[in-house]
């Protein structure tokens, strides 16, 4: 394998019991994998095996789905899980290579809570964290947060940007050398080496220090997902890993040149971006059993929570009043999630579907790519994007676990491997040096003070 070859990255998207909106009904998967320790376990031991550059558990702060009643949600399955960094702490000692990435919510947070716990993360696993940071999109969320509905748009950005001021601020409360812990001059650490952040701004007055050293990597590596200009721009300024949700290369191509772009804008390495589309692969040892198995998982989708699901990815907007066998009306703004909204629509205009054919045609990628084939077909699709500069890797989301990251790891990986697209062991010990990422200076030794 040449040294320089750019090679592809993989990030495991697991959420038990897989991505597939009816997931826990397939005979094979752990319905009540959510809060089974051994499951995860389990799934990121493969993940591992298979050299995936991170797992990564999405969250939302309480049930996001939208329901008329109790009746209804029960038929959607999936609310009892792990909250993601008290799993990520468990799974950083059944592991040792991987990176362990979870979400948390700059909206419902406080900056000195997430840099601490997302320090102890980055020790516990000895420099593998990773944080997707997520401004959240549901009023539902915001429930559980003392509102009734959630901050507009702009606000949550606005908010997001000076958390993420502070939380690097937190991180670089103490260089990298600070502790000395020299028992004979009974110095614990050097004074000159830290740095009290007292921040004042519009959303937090914060005064420091973190009682967490500077963590391993310096700062976890951050991710970040969101497709709307705001979005957009808070990612170049700040992530070096972007979710995102594409159909199409060509998008794909748009959305990869026009964030590079702005990371350079922001004066940034582009190479320092790992833009990394989400794939939805049914694999089948043939064509015709990958058709199969992706058959008898669209079969399980309950049309009540079908439609749930169009109306939570169009921005919570209630289309419950129209025809299913009619087309997707006109719909108004949203304050949720914009990209997903516009994405979803047209692809409904795009292919002239009805409200029930895309609701089903939503239910497995929900909004990403689905790739329904062999191994071979899932390697050229993977290849194709890569090489034409529509990723620099993929988000994975196997429909069913444990089956479908078992069927990625066991038929796909060796076959990337073999093009030379992909590792065949862990190059570093930390995530960012698998995911070829830079350690982020302290600030107090660069230049820049924003950013990185
Ligand atoms: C692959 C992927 C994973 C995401 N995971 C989460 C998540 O776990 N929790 C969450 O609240 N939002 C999640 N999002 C949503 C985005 O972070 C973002 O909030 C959303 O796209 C709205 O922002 P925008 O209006 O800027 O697009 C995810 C998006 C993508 C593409």
């Amino acid at each position: 394998m040449g040294a320089n070859r750019r090679m592809l990255r993989l990030g495991a998207f697991l959420i038990a019991p897989g991505y597939h909106v009816a997931s826990w009904r397939h005979p094979t998967a752990h319905a009540d994998g959510g809060t089974d320790f051994a499951h995860y376990r389990d799934l990121v031991r493969t993940a591992e095996r298979g050299k995936f550059d991170m797992v990564f558990l999405s969250d939302g702060l309480g049930i996001r789905t939208p329901y008329r009643d109790e009746e209804e949600l029960s038929r959607w399955g999936r609310f009892a899980q792990f909250e993601p960094l008290s799993l990520l702490s468990a799974l950083a000692v059944s592991t040792d290579r991987i990176g362990l990435a979870a979400t948390a919510s700059t909206s419902y947070n406080e900056p000195f809570h997430l840099a601490r716990q997302f320090a102890s993360l980055d020790f516990l696993s000895g420099g593998r964290a990773g944080w997707n940071v997520v401004t959240s999109v549901t009023d539902a969320e915001a429930r559980n947060f003392n509102r009734d509905t959630q901050l507009d748009h702009e606000t949550r950005y606005h908010r997001a940007r000076e958390f993420m001021d502070v939380v690097t601020g937190l991180w670089d409360s103490w260089e990298d050398d600070a502790f000395l812990y020299d028992k004979e001059s009974g110095r614990f650490f050097d004074p000159a080496k830290l740095h009290i952040l007292h921040h004042k701004g519009e959303h937090f007055s914060v005064r420091g220090p973190l009682n967490v050293a500077r963590p391993p990597q310096g700062y976890p590596v951050l991710v970040q997902a969101g497709a709307s200009p705001d979005g957009q721009d808070f990612a170049a300024q700040w992530a070096e890993v972007v979710f995102t949700a594409n159909q199409r290369l060509d998008q794909s191509q748009a959305f990869y040149r026009g964030m590079k772009e702005q990371v350079a804008a922001h004066g940034r390495d582009a190479e320092q971006i790992k833009i990394m589309p989400g794939v939805f692969p049914v694999i089948g040892r043939t064509r015709a059993e990958a058709e199969d198995k992706y058959a008898v998982l669209q079969e399980l989708v309950d049309p009540v929570v079908g439609l749930g699901l169009l109306t939570q990815l169009l921005g919570d907007v209630d289309i419950s009043g129209y025809p299913l066998d009619g087309p997707l009306p006109e719909l108004p703004a949203t304050e949720g999630c914009t990209s997903r909204q516009q994405l979803v629509w047209d692809k409904a205009r795009r292919e002239g579907l009805t409200i029930k054919e895309l609701y089903r045609s939503v239910s497995g990628g929900r909004g990403h790519r689905i790739i329904i084939g062999t191994p071979g077909d899932v390697a050229d699709e993977l290849e194709e994007w890569f090489t034409a500069g529509g990723a620099d890797g993929f988000n994975v989301m196997p429909p069913v676990l444990p089956d479908g990251l078992d069927d990625f790891v066991d038929l796909v990986i060796p076959e990337l491997q073999r093009r030379q697209l992909f590792r065949t062991e862990y190059e570093g010990g930390t995530l960012r040096e698998n995911l070829g990422l830079d350690r982020p200076a302290h600030r107090a030794a660069s230049s820049a003070p924003a950013g990185h």
